[in-house]
């Protein structure tokens, strides 16, 4: 008696929690508002995040939950999640394919000026030769080139204080040499 009370018991918890578990499609199904269903954001102040390196859109989830990386917007959206869930939405994310946003590239005197300040500061020692970064490093090409510029003051006035080491890299490169890395990474 006790045995078929019990075994009617587990299977009731079993049948609440199944009820109760979201999957990863569901926790995620959010998040396409604003950066876009087909991976495409849907305003140029947003970054991309199909594509993106899974251990950098992790720390940033986190970072954006403990209020390191501060945002009115991402602060409560990150909030609602657990370490797993941004581990997995993380992974969920960076198995997407980068989209195109079919920016333009930047001519060739901008370019050349770009790759100049590049090499100096030495971004691709972190972010990679073709800017694809990798684990915590995130991905540069092709990303949006309005949210670069947003980010990029951000990190200068230390509005975004989640890694001052960028910071004052951002603070010590002249500022037409960050529009034109702007430009150049924008169009790859
Ligand atoms: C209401 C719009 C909105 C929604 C919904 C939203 N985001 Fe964001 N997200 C933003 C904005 C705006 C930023 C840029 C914040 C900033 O830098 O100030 C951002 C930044 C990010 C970043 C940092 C990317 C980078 O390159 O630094 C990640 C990661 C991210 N969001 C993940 C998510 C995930 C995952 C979801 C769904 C669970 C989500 N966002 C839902 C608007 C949104
Ligand atoms: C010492 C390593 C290192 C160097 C050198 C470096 N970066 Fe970074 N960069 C990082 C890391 C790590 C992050 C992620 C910070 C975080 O977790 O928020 C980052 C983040 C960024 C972001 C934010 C991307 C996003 O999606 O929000 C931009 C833009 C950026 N770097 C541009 C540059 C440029 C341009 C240079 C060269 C002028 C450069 N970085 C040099 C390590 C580096």
């Amino acid at each position: 008696m006790f045995e078929k009370l019990a075994i009617c018991v587990v299977v009731l918890l079993l049948a609440a929690t199944q009820a109760r578990a979201e999957t990863i499609e569901d926790k995620v199904q959010v998040c396409a508002g604003c950066h876009g269903a087909d991976g495409k954001p849907v305003d140029k102040t947003i970054p991309t995040i199909w594509g993106q390196q899974a251990g950098y859109l992790y720390i940033q989830l986190r970072d954006f939950k403990r209020g390191d990386r501060k945002s009115d917007i991402m602060q409560p959206v990150a909030s609602q999640f657990e370490r797993d869930d941004m581990l997995a939405i993380a992974e969920y994310f960076a198995q997407k394919p980068w989209p195109d946003l079919g920016q333009p590239r930047a001519p060739k005197d901008v370019a050349g000026k770009a790759l100049g300040a590049s090499a100096s500061v030495g971004c691709p020692a972190c972010h990679l030769d073709h800017f694809q970064g990798d684990g915590t490093v995130p991905r540069l090409a092709g990303m949006g080139r309005d949210y670069l510029a947003k980010t990029i003051a951000d990190f200068r006035t230390r509005a975004r204080g989640n890694n001052p080491g960028m910071s004052d890299l951002m603070l010590a490169t002249p500022l037409d040499d960050l529009a034109a890395l702007v430009d150049y990474l924008a169009g790859l």
